[in-house]
């Protein structure tokens, strides 16, 4: 480690000499260096602070001392894998298995969302011995071959289609093919599965899966009608495939109203595999999939091992049970709940306003405002969603984009996130918005 920290450019610098140039960073033109971080704030190198509207993983707040503790005591005792006894392996799954549905009872421990959601893929096919899977388009499941193949939001752009894909579109009411005006959205959304399903068969196709995020987030912050996932389940299941449910970048209780972004399509939904990451470890390598005993069985049939180095290891353990310990004594799902309906009426009263925000959507913590170019062509502001996104940089708040049109500001801020921090997020985008609507006038 170097004893005179560097200066910003010199770091950019020897990033561009040493580091590959496919890695991005936020801001290029002007990235920001930072140096520490606490709880919803981050400080760069000059201490700076910025408001963190963009980190789904430092869920329960940066450098939490909680979880700094958990993981420097468990370190200083033990540190190996799980081919050893542990009691932490057995009490981290225990208390997992408490939050979910009793049918999701068998657990794997892993290093990343990549890693759970390609483990997912192995149950679905070694448990079908189907091989094909379903996803949703501008769908994004992470960042290895297999992964890649099932993200439109990459293969597009990369090698195309694979035959054993097929994509349904994307379940959103405001732009998508069925909107808020449709009388039965989630049926007519789960038909196109369904569709899929029947085309599929006519050439011989076998599917091992439905995969999806619960609220869909890479494509946009999409809240799918309620009951879609109940009748692509009925679809699916009738295919002889499972249903997957991504909740990597939405799960633990940053929904508000329940633990998993699932559980907002109702009790009678319940996926067969679910796979967790990001906001799991607070940062640390963590990540986990449950499913139900039957389909680990047939995983185990096969008689090959599984074994993950890191994975489920005893430190990975205490950091995710303290994760857990912290959501419940600070009541984050609560206060996701609570601030999340703060923020978001916040934002309705910008839409009154201001004719670039076409829609607000979201639950708790999880919100999306969709900026358009034309409040009934509902065409992307894309540029002006970037304009944005720079411009609150520069008032130290740092807010991402994403969708197709990479046009809706996501929302997705640690869960410490409180009122006051809601109050000045808008206020800058008020002034930002009115400052891009006198520029354009
Ligand atoms: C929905 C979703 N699934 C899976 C992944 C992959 O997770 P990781 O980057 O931890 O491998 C991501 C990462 O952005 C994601 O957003």
């Amino acid at each position: 480690m170097k004893a005179e920290p560097r200066c910003r450019l010199e770091t950019l610098a020897l990033r561009k000499q040493l580091i590959g140039s496919s890695c991005k960073l936020f801001f290029p033109e002007d990235p920001v260096k930072i140096t520490r971080a606490k709880g919803q704030y981050m400080y760069d190198e000059n201490g700076n602070e910025y408001l963190d509207c963009i980190s789904n993983v430092a869920h329960v707040g940066h450098c939490h001392p909680e979880i700094v503790r958990a993981a420097h005591q468990q370190n200083q005792l033990l540190n190996t894998n799980s081919r050893y006894l542990h009691d932490n392996l057995v009490d981290y799954a225990q208390r997992l298995s408490n939050t979910l549905p009793e049918k999701l009872c068998t657990f794997y421990f892993l290093n990343s969302g990549s890693e759970a959601n390609d483990l997912a893929l192995r149950l679905a096919r070694q448990y079908t011995k189907h091989e094909d899977v379903i996803v949703v388009d501008h769908a994004y499941h992470g960042h290895l071959t297999s992964l890649i193949d099932i993200s439109p939001y990459k293969f597009r752009n990369l090698d195309g289609q694979k035959e054993w894909v097929h994509v349904v579109p994307l379940p959103d009411t405001y732009r998508g093919l069925f909107r808020e005006d449709h009388e039965d959205p989630a049926t007519a959304y789960a038909s196109e599965v369904k569709k899929v399903i029947d085309q599929g068969h006519q050439k011989s196709r076998k599917f091992a899966a439905f995969f999806a995020e619960s609220l869909p987030s890479v494509a946009g912050q999409i809240i799918p009608p309620p009951g879609y996932f109940q009748k692509v389940a009925e679809h699916i299941h009738k295919a002889g495939g499972v249903l997957v449910a991504d909740e990597i970048q939405v799960g633990f209780g940053r929904v508000g109203k329940h633990f998993w972004a699932f559980q907002l399509q109702g009790e009678d939904f319940i996926p067969d595999i679910v796979t967790m990451g990001k906001p799991i470890g607070n940062g640390h390598p963590v990540s986990c999939v449950a499913t139900t005993k039957d389909i680990a069985e047939a995983f185990s049939a096969t008689g090959v091992e599984y074994f993950n180095t890191f994975g489920g290891n005893p430190v990975s353990c205490a950091i995710g049970l303290t994760v857990l310990d912290v959501i419940e004594k600070e009541q984050l799902q609560a206060h996701a709940l609570q601030v999340g309906r703060f923020l978001m009426e916040l934002l309705h009263q910008q839409k009154e306003k201001h004719s670039l925000i076409g829609d607000v959507r979201g639950a708790g913590l999880f919100i999306g405002v969709d900026l358009v170019e034309d409040q009934t062509k509902r065409s992307p502001a894309t540029k002006e969603a970037e304009f944005i996104t720079t411009r609150l940089k520069e008032e130290f708040i740092m807010l991402s984009t994403d969708g197709p049109g990479r046009n809706v500001l996501k929302f997705k801020p640690p869960l410490c996130f409180n009122k006051k921090d809601a109050e000045l997020v808008v206020d800058k985008l008020d002034k930002i918005l009115t400052e891009l609507e006198k520029k354009n006038t």
